[in-house]
């Protein structure tokens, strides 16, 4: 087992996400933890390169489901060796900004994959190394899509939000019923955080199931 932490936060577009890694991660760090703050896609040099691949590149219009599927994990192999095995044997804390769980709402619930496939691409992407928590944040698909909506029209409307963004109503809602149905199956795993409250509540939420994993493990402090 490993020395670190695993905490992986996910949810649908519009939930927070990413502005609550953000919160763990300052807090930690006050709370004097050494972290490693990553996202999903991304985290390395050629994640990276993939990321944008998918989300923004022109080369990028047209994908196949397949292929998507086969670029989430391609980057997320590299940063399984290259950056989350090394922190965690260094007893790092690491926080990701999504992780595997995503591909099973995005790629198996929202593009409709075989779910066997997706289970058996994520077994050899990520080897064994999963999350020791996952942080589900949830908010009522409507709050989600007017987000989203917010989001694309910050851009101008130029760009119309990247290429996971303008998919479909549908599309959300079977990613979030992934997402459910994935927490139903995990419950020891994932817990579900109603991230509909004030960013300082939820954030104050994330924070308690985070240390109370970290006093169960006594982590080393700066
Ligand atoms: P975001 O993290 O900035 O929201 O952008 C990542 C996008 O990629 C988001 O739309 C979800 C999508 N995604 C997948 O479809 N599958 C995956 O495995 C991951 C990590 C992300």
């Amino acid at each position: 087992m490993s020395r670190g932490l695993f905490v992986s936060l996910e949810g649908s577009e519009g939930c927070g996400k990413s502005t609550q890694s953000a919160r763990l991660v300052e807090r930690l760090q006050r709370e004097r933890y050494r972290v490693r703050a990553l996202r999903e896609p991304g985290g390395t040099p050629l994640g990276e390169e993939i990321r944008h691949t998918l989300k923004h590149s022109p080369a990028g219009q047209g994908m196949t489901p397949e292929a998507e599927l086969l670029l989430m994990n391609a980057a997320r192999a590299q940063l399984v060796r290259e950056v989350i095995r090394p922190a965690l044997e260094a007893g790092e804390v690491v926080v990701c900004d999504r992780f595997l769980d995503s591909t099973v709402a995005y790629q198996g619930w929202g593009r409709c994959l075989d779910p066997e496939r997706v289970r058996q691409i994520l077994d050899f992407a990520v080897g064994g190394t999963i999350p020791d928590l996952t942080l589900l944040l949830e908010v009522p698909t409507e709050v989600s899509a007017l987000r989203r909506l917010a989001r694309e029209s910050g851009t101008g409307g130029v760009l119309g939000g990247d290429r996971f963004e303008q998919e479909d109503t549908t599309f959300f809602e079977r990613v979030a019923a992934g997402f459910r149905a994935i927490a139903a199956a995990e419950p020891g795993r994932v817990v579900v955080i109603d991230a509909s409250p004030s960013v300082d509540v939820v954030s104050e939420r994330v924070w308690m199931e985070v240390a109370a994993k970290l006093s169960d493990l006594s982590l080393d402090e700066d």
